[in-house]
């Protein structure tokens, strides 16, 4: 069975045919994150309007590139929520005009969800790069989805149910690096930024620390972004401390929150299984940390291939499949 995904919830326009739920066959992925750069942040009537100019272009391609045509596509799915409401629907109306013109079912997806179900997924001529880091996960599993918008943990018996655990009370971990990346003047996205300065600033000498929440699954990462802000302000001695030592004690801050507050409920629902999704699963200290730690608990993690963790139309065609199997 094909299913041709759409995405459209943010700044990219994503489409894809992925085969049963599994193989990806094409994943193209358009973005206007440059239009964005000079504001710091996502203009959400910018990102819209770049959705309507691309995405009849991004499906043809998807089309194309998996060798098929509309008459081989069995189902279209597309994320339903959450995300900015007018890139939203720029694709939903696409689909359902689509599914209408076709005759083919429409399979609403959540935008969230179908991050963790990236794991699932294989491409087609799966070369080295494009490998995830071990083979099909079990089920049930804890999910961590971590991006700009969202700091989440899930229980995941099976693809249908899905259980919020936890979630962040205030920033989420990509907002924060997003937000302490404009405080240091470094630009946006700050997650790829801080994540290579980080690698060359490893120190003892700054410390920040994450708020944590005893006996909750949830996060909370806007007291650490207030701390950076207040030492920046008052007492970094710009001559002496390289900006790159700032963006490693930052990040190690939250990758340990992350990767703590992981195995605390993985010991505590006795999980063995954890799922990683969401941009900020592509910072090279948490997949270093997870994939370090969580084996001496008997925790076995899956982590995404790189162009999986960002918004992608992949991870919206694997999941739609298993809603319409059910
Ligand atoms: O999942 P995503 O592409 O879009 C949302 O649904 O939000 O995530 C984007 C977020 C941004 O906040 C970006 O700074 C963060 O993911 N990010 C990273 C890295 N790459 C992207 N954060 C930390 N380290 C990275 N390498
Ligand atoms: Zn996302």
């Amino acid at each position: 069975m094909n299913i041709l995904g759409i995405e459209t919830s943010c700044d990219e326009t994503a489409a894809a045919v992925v085969r049963d739920g599994r193989v990806i066959l094409s994943n193209i992925v358009a973005s206007s994150l440059k239009q964005h750069k000079q504001y710091g942040g996502i203009i959400p009537e910018i990102a819209s309007r770049r959705q309507i100019e691309f995405i009849n272009f991004v499906v043809k391609r998807a089309l194309t590139q998996a060798k098929v045509t509309l008459k081989d596509i069995d189902a279209i799915a597309v994320t339903e929520s959450p995300g900015l409401i007018g890139s939203l629907l720029v694709g939903i109306s696409f689909a359902r005009a689509l599914s209408f013109a076709t005759n083919k079912p429409l399979i609403h997806v959540d935008h969230i969800k179908a991050h963790l179900y990236a794991n699932f997924l294989t491409f087609k001529n799966n070369k080295k790069k494009q490998k995830s880091t071990v083979s099909e996960p079990k089920l049930p599993a804890l999910g961590l989805v971590v991006s700009g918008g969202h700091s989440s943990l899930f229980y995941l018996k099976d693809f249908r149910h899905c259980r919020l655990l936890g979630q962040t009370r205030d920033d989420a971990a990509g907002e924060a690096f997003d937000k302490v990346a404009r405080i240091l003047n470094l630009g946006y996205p700050g997650g790829p930024i801080i994540d290579r300065l980080a690698k060359t600033g490893q120190n003892t000498e700054i410390h920040f620390s994450c708020a944590q929440i005893p006996n909750s699954a949830d996060f909370s990462f806007s007291g650490i972004k207030t701390a950076v802000l207040y030492f920046v302000r008052d007492k970094w001695d710009k001559k002496h401390v390289p900006i790159n030592k700032i963006a490693y004690a930052f990040q190690n801050s939250v990758v340990s929150a992350l990767v703590n507050k992981c195995l605390e409920v993985c010991r505590k629902k006795r999980i063995s299984t954890l799922l990683i999704g969401g941009g900020v699963a592509a910072n090279s200290e948490l997949r270093k940390r997870l994939l370090e730690e969580t084996p001496k608990h008997r925790i076995t993690t899956h982590i995404p291939a790189l162009p999986l963790c960002m918004d992608n139309a992949a991870m919206i065609a694997g999941l739609g499949y298993h809603m319409m199997a059910y």
